[in-house]
């Protein structure tokens, strides 16, 4: 049936990417399913959001497991005929995902990236992830999303210059052709959907495409502005050293704040080069271009000497961060789409 269906219907729709769905339901599945589990009673044990135990990674398991002569015994060589016929339950006509990437900004210090749930319970009204998330899916006419970028930012911390890259897959679009125009006009209902956002170079890209986002993700460098409090008065010719230093390299043991959900480690991660702009006797503003993934704030208030060298030794005073932007994330994907 999927074989025959699938071809007719992607022909007149002039579609190939339709796919069919049939989870069958049979008596005689169920017999073979119980062999296996006699076969490899271990192998089979129920988890949480498994339906039935009978996964394919189980089965495989169990065929390892398993002597030929065992093997034999339980399933006989032709196979006993069935007695009864095979019921079908449901069929499901789907599209394959389409998959869409592009760069966003955030211009707000209150959105998280994602749905920010603790205990059940929603903190933030929205998310970045939902504010771009709404216009597609509804263009697409899609059931649902899966959402990825390059490296993710604080709930606290903006999202400037050229933004961070993003990919998305679209499950079961309804609508999956967009030419440029289209996609242009997707991009301004996402702009003007909501001013803590902006995307831009929005397109669709194939799903091999999206993995280019991930690659050499650690080689990466990101730059930061990041406004410093120092408890001791400064003068500007007090932190112009700071320009200097270049190459820096910290120890950083997982931060404090990330603890109850990261293994304890201690990574090393380079800040490349730093530029101070004096504001006041106590306030300046850092410049940072740095390795992906190095921890900034903890760079900046020492996270209690898990952070070193930090910005505290440096300057020989407590310091700490009032506000962060991430001015630029050079990832050279997806490609830029000129205006
Ligand atoms: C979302 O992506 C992850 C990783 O690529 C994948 O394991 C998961 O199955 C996807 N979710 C859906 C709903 O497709
Ligand atoms: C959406 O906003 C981005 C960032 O400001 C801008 O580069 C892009 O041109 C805008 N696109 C449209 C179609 O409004």
């Amino acid at each position: 049936f999927k074989w025959i269906m699938q071809g007719l219907v992607a022909k007149e729709l002039g579609d190939d990417r339709i796919i069919f769905k049939l989870p069958v339901f049979c008596t005689q599945t169920v017999t073979s399913c119980e062999y296996d589990a006699i076969m490899c009673p271990d192998c089979f044990k129920p988890t949480k959001n498994k339906q039935s135990v009978f996964t394919r990674m189980a089965v495989i398991k169990a065929l390892e497991k398993t002597s030929d002569g065992r093997f034999l015994k339980l399933y006989p060589c032709p196979p006993v005929q069935p007695s009864s016929s095979c019921s079908l339950q449901d069929i499901q006509c789907l599209h394959t995902s389409v998959f869409v990437a592009g760069r966003y900004n955030k211009f707000c210090r209150s959105l998280p990236q994602t749905p920010w749930v603790i205990d059940g319970e929603r903190r933030m009204e929205s998310s970045v992830e939902e504010l771009i998330a709404a216009p597609i899916l509804s263009a697409f006419r899609a059931n649902g999303f899966n959402f990825s970028s390059s490296g993710r930012e604080d709930v606290d911390v903006r999202t400037l210059g050229n933004g961070r890259p993003f990919a998305m897959e679209i499950l079961n679009p309804h609508k999956s052709r967009f030419n440029r125009a289209e996609m242009k006009q997707l991009q301004e209902t996402i702009n003007k959907s909501s001013d803590k956002i902006r995307v831009r170079d929005l397109q669709v890209v194939s799903r091999e495409a999206m993995s280019r986002m991930k690659e050499g993700e650690e080689e990466k460098t990101k730059s930061y502005t990041a406004l410093i409090w120092t408890q001791k008065p400064i003068r500007s010719e007090d932190i112009t050293f700071i320009d200097d230093i270049k190459e820096l390299t910290l120890d950083q043991k997982t931060p404090l704040r990330v603890l109850h959900r990261r293994a304890l480690a201690v990574r090393q991660r380079v800040i490349h080069s730093m530029n101070t702009r004096f504001l006041d006797p106590h306030h300046f503003y850092l410049g940072l271009k740095t390795q992906a993934g190095t921890y900034i704030k903890e760079f900046v208030h020492g996270d209690f000497g898990r952070t070193n060298p930090n910005l505290c030794q440096l300057l020989k005073t407590d310091t700490d961060i009032l506000e962060l932007d991430v001015e630029s994330v050079d990832v050279d994907w997806p490609p830029a789409i000129p205006e």
